[in-house]
């Protein structure tokens, strides 16, 4: 006797075992962010490669994954400076995940504005943090989704990329790049079945911003990383999160020179 396909369908597989097929690389896992955009994912029963420079605290956020509903979690302890280990770390990763769907970059310094002005090596190692290291990231991982002609690659940037200012130019700075870059990636990638998404956020509350003045009025982690969910699900090519930062900033990117320079931003 043959079994209804109606039936089979609604038993065989549910709502969350479609979700559990998402296999999702995180990149700089430990972020405030990326923590809180992983257990929404974790709810919906995804798979989860977590890449993290602290063991301690890698550990901890995939235990909580895990008891949150992820289908399955894998870390990997690595400082993702070391541009060299990149390849080796990334096919480890899709290895380990047998596959990819998601690959969400959330890594990053705000670095030190006066030691940057001051000395240029400490300048460099923001922008290596922030940039190179994902340009190599993104590389290698942009043409493995190409030759699959699939996969979503998700990249915080931030407001700061889309206007010098004296306050954190330096900063400002790698996440400029790294929004063009993306902007670029997206263009050649974008008919070859990748989608990129450029997330760009303004202040949130988290450890990167916890000694700021006025911190306590900062955008919620929580809701930030719903917003990206939406976002990543959505297929969306730039997010500016809390959505009001997109005029604000297109405001601000409008500002005449002659009078943007003589401001205290
Ligand atoms: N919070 C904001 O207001 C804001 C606004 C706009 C954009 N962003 C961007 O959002 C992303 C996430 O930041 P967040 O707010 O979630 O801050 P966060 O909690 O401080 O997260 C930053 C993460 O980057 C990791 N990291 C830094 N350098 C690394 C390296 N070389 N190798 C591996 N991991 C490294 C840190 O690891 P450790 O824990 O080991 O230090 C930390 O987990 C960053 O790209 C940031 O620039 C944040």
């Amino acid at each position: 006797m043959s079994t209804q396909p109606s039936a089979l369908a609604a038993h065989a597989v549910p709502a969350r075992t479609i979700y559990a097929s998402k296999k999702i690389l995180v990149l700089g896992a430990t972020s405030g962010i990326a923590e809180a955009t992983c257990r929404i994912w974790a709810a919906e029963g995804a798979s989860l490669f977590l890449v993290g420079r602290n063991a301690e605290k890698l550990a901890a956020v995939a235990a909580d994954l895990k008891v949150r509903g992820a289908h399955y979690v894998d870390t990997a302890v690595a400082d993702l400076d070391d541009t060299a280990k990149h390849p080796e770390l990334l096919a480890h990763a899709i290895n380990s995940l047998t596959g990819l769907d998601i690959a969400y970059l959330a890594h990053g310094v705000l670095g030190d504005q006066s030691h940057a002005e001051a000395d240029f090596e400490v300048a460099a190692q923001i922008l290596h943090t922030n940039f190179t290291a994902p340009v190599s990231i993104l590389t290698w991982l942009a043409n493995h989704m190409v030759q699959r002609k699939a996969g979503i690659l998700a990249v915080i940037s931030s407001v700061a990329g889309d206007r010098g200012r004296k306050s954190n130019y330096v900063y400002g700075a790698s996440k400029a790049g790294l929004s063009a870059f993306l902007g670029g990636l997206r263009n050649r990638v974008d008919r070859e079945g990748v989608t990129v998404l450029t997330i760009k956020p303004g202040p949130v509350k988290t450890a990167m911003t916890s000694s700021m003045k006025g911190s306590e009025k900062f955008a919620d982690v929580n809701a930030v990383a719903r917003s990206i969910a939406a976002a990543v699900s959505a297929r969306k090519d730039t997010l500016y999160v809390p959505f009001q930062w997109q005029p604000i900033m297109f405001i601000i990117r409008n500002i005449p020179e002659r009078v943007f320079k003589k401001l205290n931003l």
